[in-house]
């Protein structure tokens, strides 16, 4: 007998709504994202616009919602105007961020197109680094103003007669960072946040804006940041910023397989630092979490370093972490926490999208491919539905130095009443052997099993490759079986699983 991992599902431990914005992702001019990941116009299957065909397949195969663009760190140095107009009179500009030329070939107009293709709504970052309101104006008004004035005219005469509607748009990108251009004190941010934004709503008040928060929770002003930012932006933006990369750090694999310990704590503490601001300005409203860049990534790795000297290439391969089967279960207990979170974080974007530490992976003229990431993303974006559930959850632990102690499973369910689908995702995120799952669903009447499937490799270190893409795909789970309300079953030692009930018509 393994160690036994019991969980309780109850229609009424309802969290909140499944949001469709929770499974974002994200576009920057970084490395080969744009330049040979969305747009070739070389490749065989590129259309008339240029963008490959086969990538935005994959796109609309992983069911992402929205796509956070252009950067990122890029967009801090960026001039929107650039990437707008006849192409041959776009500049070439050198990227500070990624120490890289930018050809400005993709733009907003582009972006724009391409996003329609891809069926996903855009959250564009402006720059609040090297520019501040007039940028922030100049922008929305050509996205999505109406003909009629003289940047909207200009869009218009670009070949987007009608405006492009885009509804979220983030306040600059990490302004906490010294990494950043035009990194900036708390107060200096919170006064060029506030006024942008004060701005923008002067041009539209129904925009969500989403201000900077800390870069991450290890960041010493984390908390703080938050705090001064909010107390002076508060009634002029919906969302505060979250950004996540977790990574084996020195084989210490116990603390990476318990990293959704730290997603918890820090979406946990970003909200206790927007209700205190809230209860201190006596206000009603409540600030939500975008948490706009999460992720694995392995920073210290050579292909995180960008270019230096003289060399500033145009598109070169830069941050293609290859992912392994225990980087898909990390990354599937991320999305758990995600969504467990539903009722706090409104919106939430994977970074990145295509090459840049994607679960999409493209050869310049050549194939496509899903890195094992690709697999819970899609599942989950395709099969949480609903409401979200809260689990009761009763595990072994296991001991890690970051945390101390894990729990060895985790969970979180999502309940669609009008369809009768129960979804459970449920990880086993402890090396040390398989768990006997057993989960109590007697408060939900009539269900049957649809479809068990488990994400696990005997070797947690291996990779898809383009040669090998299938290498780890989830697979059925004949252990798991429903008898009499209760499921039992195995889940193996560093698992994501998925399992799929539905009322029967009885
Ligand atoms: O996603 C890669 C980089 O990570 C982004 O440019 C930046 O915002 C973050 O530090």
């Amino acid at each position: 007998m393994s160690p036994a991992l019991t969980l309780t599902v109850n229609p009424a431990f309802r969290v909140a709504p499944v949001r469709r914005r929770t499974f974002g992702a994200f576009v920057e001019h970084l490395g080969r994202c744009v330049y040979t990941g969305i747009h070739e116009p070389d490749h065989p299957s590129a259309d008339e616009d240029g963008f490959r065909t086969d990538v935005l397949e994959l796109t609309r195969e992983l069911g992402v919602s929205s796509v956070r663009y252009p950067g990122g760190n890029f967009v801090s140095g960026y001039k929107w105007e650039d990437g707008v107009g006849p192409l041959e009179q776009r500049p070439a500009r050198h990227d500070l961020a990624w120490h890289s030329t930018e050809p400005n070939t993709v733009g907003l107009d582009e972006f724009m197109a391409w996003a329609k293709k891809a069926e996903v709504e855009p959250m564009y970052a402006m720059n609040l680094g090297t520019r501040g309101v007039e940028e922030a104006l100049d922008v929305l008004q050509y996205a999505n103003a109406p003909q009629g004035i003289e940047l909207s005219d200009q869009r218009a005469a670009n070949g987007s007669p009608q405006p492009h509607g885009i509804r979220m748009w983030c306040l600059g990108n990490e302004m906490d960072g010294p990494w950043q251009t035009g990194h900036k004190t708390a107060e200096e941010y919170a006064r060029v946040a506030t006024e942008a934004a004060r701005a923008m709503r002067q041009e539209d008040p129904d925009l969500e804006l989403i201000a900077c928060g800390s870069s991450n929770s290890q960041m010493p002003t984390f908390g703080a940041w938050e705090n001064t930012v909010l107390t002076e932006a508060y009634d002029f933006v919906d969302m505060i910023s979250a950004h996540a990369y977790y990574s084996e750090k020195d084989g210490d694999q116990a603390s990476f397989l318990a990293s959704a310990d730290d997603m918890d704590y820090f979406i946990d503490s970003v909200v206790a630092t927007a209700d205190h601001v809230r209860a201190k300005l006596k206000r009603d409203k409540r600030i939500m979490v975008s948490f706009d860049e999460w992720n694995i990534w392995y920073q210290h790795r050579a292909e995180s370093r960008p270019p230096s000297g003289d060399d500033w290439p145009v598109a070169p391969v830069l941050l293609e972490d290859v992912y392994s089967a225990m980087d898909a279960v990390v990354f599937g207990n991320l999305l758990i926490s995600l969504l467990r979170h539903s009722d706090r974080v409104a919106s939430a974007s994977l970074a990145q999208l295509v090459n840049v530490i994607a679960p999409i992976m493209t050869e310049p003229g050549g194939r496509v491919w899903k890195q094992t990431t690709f697999h819970p993303f899609s599942l989950t974006s395709r099969h949480a539905k609903g409401e979200v559930l809260d689990v009761r959850l009763q595990s072994p632990t296991f001991e890690n130095q970051r945390f101390g102690t894990s729990t060895s499973g985790d969970a979180v369910a999502t309940w669609d009443e009008e369809t009768g689908d129960l979804t459970v995702f449920v990880v086993n995120r402890d090396a040390s052997g398989p768990l006997d799952l057993g989960v109590d669903l007697t408060a939900f009447a009539g269900l049957e099993l649809v479809e068990a499937l488990t994400l696990h490799h005997e070797d947690p270190y291996v990779a898809n490759t383009a040669d090998a893409p299938d290498t780890v795909t989830p697979q059925k789970n004949d252990t798991i079986a429903l008898t009499d309300g209760r499921l039992t079953g195995e889940l193996p030692a560093i698992s994501w699983s998925i399992i799929r009930l539905s009322r029967t018509g009885a």
